[in-house]
């Protein structure tokens, strides 16, 4: 959460900061600012609200500084105000600091700070930072780091520069992520590589720990011992993923590229037998197949894709599968251990809880393994193997594209293991096979038939009420939650998602004349127990929404109103079905003229617990 970014070079840098910024902004927008040394000190700039405030209020600012420093703030400590917003500063004005996570035990140290008489400007907890790196500071920024570092507890990353060695940037990290991009004659320092990758694609990755000081023409990577050595590496990755593409919205344009997602994801490792090739997972064959166990930690609507293997494991591999949110896991008495395959389900790779208990598993002696989206993320550096979706940068704040990429990484272990365990045949994982192939290809049919527009006038007509229930039963569920996720996260309208064999135990009591239940009536073994709820929900005068198979003319007997999807292999259904779902969330959200790449409170990384 937050992003920060930092430059040092020979060209004039306000703007170079200000889109960075832009492309660190899905990290936090509640406020945004910068710092550009002036000669005398800083120019700082700082505004309350997205980036496009504080490019107003840049209006009238020199940006010819060679240097600079940016943040965009996700508030974790103090309100959404002027003075809160970064980069936070000594009393002096000579340090400069911007800063990214939660510096724990700011409240002794602020009380410290204060009994020698610094007066303090805001109430974040990162203030604490530049009044420590003042009162070290003996002439040189990097030593001041170092002597101050051993002060702070928390998991955070920052940039700090001193007024009158504006030429030099010092980065240090604790758990929170910090790159740095290698240009020609220029350094940048960034929360993640987007904020510089229209500029350089030479990065080299920091360690926890590791300080770095940044200089036109170099880059010196320190660790406790002293300096180290440490290469760029050039990263393939695609600028334009920054880029809306000609659609109104990131999430838009995300839900479209989930075709392309899971064609991506799928790759070549799916062989036309069946079998399934998985590099880097760090487990041959033969250790996999003696897994005992599966436990799959996440959070969010990664943590709903977790809930949708769970299905396709214990179906396809005949592996007990145990999947729990990431917050809980890891303050419970962890039991996994030697023989059992933890999956830690992050698109971001830094969310603080799911690697905080793949941190757990692993010491527990478990194989942790990673399924993330993004290359070089924190996860992938903690685990011992990696599976990664390949579904491209995923900005929108509400996933789309990366949930429907997790569940096709899910599924394709689901069948390695199946056949490993001999709990699949040959011709069952071939055809398994074939159903995963289909699925990009159905996906886009789904997008180019007129369903999305249908869906887009039903939640027209639906967008004024205030709560909606989603029920499901069997793989539905996981898509009721996630659909409903979807809604409550940017529509801000309360939902509940139940499986529907609970509802009875309670939610149906929240329903009266015209509320609003959607549900995941697709074909499969429990399709006539969904059928009964949605009875007993219409007997109380609910309005039904149903997602329903193509063809299953009897479901529209029973609801107001169907979201077609093509047929899918029952257990796949799930990847289909969400896509009326998300598009339901985004046209409610649009009709009542909200920020849906935005949504209030929310950002995309949570790098925090
Ligand atoms: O990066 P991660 O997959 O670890 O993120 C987990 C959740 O924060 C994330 O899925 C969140 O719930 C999204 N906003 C959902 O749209």
């Amino acid at each position: 959460m937050c992003g920060i970014i930092g430059y040092v070079g020979s060209r004039p840098c306000r703007d170079l900061v200000i889109s960075g910024l832009e492309r660190l902004e899905y990290r936090g927008y509640d406020s945004a600012g910068l710092a550009l040394p002036n000669g005398d000190g800083f120019t700082a700039v700082r505004a309350v609200g997205n980036l496009a405030k504080l490019k107003a209020a840049l209006e009238d600012v020199a940006g010819d500084a060679t240097s600079g420093l940016g943040h965009t703030r996700w508030a974790t400590h103090g309100r959404v105000t002027h003075d809160n917003a970064h980069p936070h500063f000594d009393q002096g004005g000579a340090v400069a600091v911007v800063v990214n996570g939660i510096i724990e035990n700011f409240s002794s140290l602020r009380r410290e700070l204060q009994a020698e008489g610094v007066v303090f400007s805001s109430e974040t907890d990162a203030e604490v930072i530049p009044h420590l790196l003042a009162r070290a500071y003996e002439g040189d920024i990097v030593e001041a780091v170092q002597k101050v570092l051993p002060q702070l507890d928390g998991h955070y990353a920052f940039v700090a520069m001193h007024a009158s060695e504006p030429q030099r940037l010092v980065g240090a990290r604790h758990e929170c992520p910090l790159v740095v991009g290698v240009g020609d004659g220029e350094t940048f320092l960034a929360s993640a590589i987007p904020a510089f990758l229209r500029e350089t694609r030479d990065v080299m990755n920091l360690e926890s720990g590791e300080i770095v000081i940044l200089e036109a023409d170099g880059v010196t990577v320190l660790n406790g011992q002293g300096p180290i050595k440490r290469t760029p590496e050039t990263v393939d990755m695609d600028d334009d993923a920054a880029e809306k593409a000609g659609f109104e919205t990131f999430m838009l344009k995300e839900i479209h590229e989930q075709p392309q997602a899971l064609y991506d994801t799928l790759g070549d490792r799916l062989r036309p037998d069946g079998n399934v090739v998985l590099d880097d997972f760090g487990l041959d064959d033969a250790a996999l197949a003696r897994t005992e166990r599966v436990h799959i930690v996440a959070c969010g609507t990664s943590y709903h894709a977790g809930l949708v293997g769970r299905y396709l494991l214990e179906d396809w591999a005949g592996i007990p599968v145990h999947v729990e949110v990431a917050s809980e896991y890891r303050y419970r008495t962890c039991l996994a251990g030697p023989g059992d395959l933890v999956i830690g389900i992050t698109q971001s790779g830094e969310t603080a809880d799911t690697l905080a208990a793949m941190r757990v598993a692993r010491e527990r002696g478990a194989h942790v393994v990673a399924l993330t989206n993004i290359m070089g993320s924190q996860a992938t550096r903690d685990a011992d193997g990696v599976l990664y979706t390949r579904a491209g940068l995923e900005i929108g704040v509400a996933a789309t594209k990366t949930h429907t990429a997790q569940i096709m990484g899910l599924a394709l272990l689901a069948v390695k293991l199946g056949r490993l365990r001999w709990a699949l045949s040959g011709a069952g994982a071939a055809d398994l096979g074939d159903e995963l192939r289909r699925l990009p290809e159905l996906l886009q049919q789904y997008l180019d038939s007129p369903h999305p527009a249908a869906v887009a006038e039903v939640a027209q007509r639906y967008a004024n009420h205030r709560f909606f229930l989603y029920l499901g039963r069997h793989v539905g569920v996981p898509v009721c939650f996630e659909g409903a996720l979807k809604l409550k996260e940017i529509s801000y309208i309360p939902t509940e998602a139940y499986a529907a064999g609970e509802m009875k135990h309670g939610p149906i009591a929240l329903l009266e004349e015209g509320s609003p239940v959607v549900t995941v009536a697709t074909d499969g073994h429990v399709f006539d127990k969904v059928v009964s709820n949605i009875q007993e929900v219409r007997a109380r005068g609910a309005r039904v929404v149903a997602v329903a198979t193509e063809g299953n003319e009897q479901i529209a007997e029973h609801s107001d109103d169907v979201l077609w999807v093509p047929r899918a292999q029952p257990l796949l259904s799930p990847i289909i079905a969400i896509l009326p779902l998300q598009l339901f969330a985004y046209h409610v959200a649009q009709t009542l003229g909200l920020n849906v790449d935005q949504p209030r409170n929310l950002a995309k990384t949570v790098t925090v617990e």
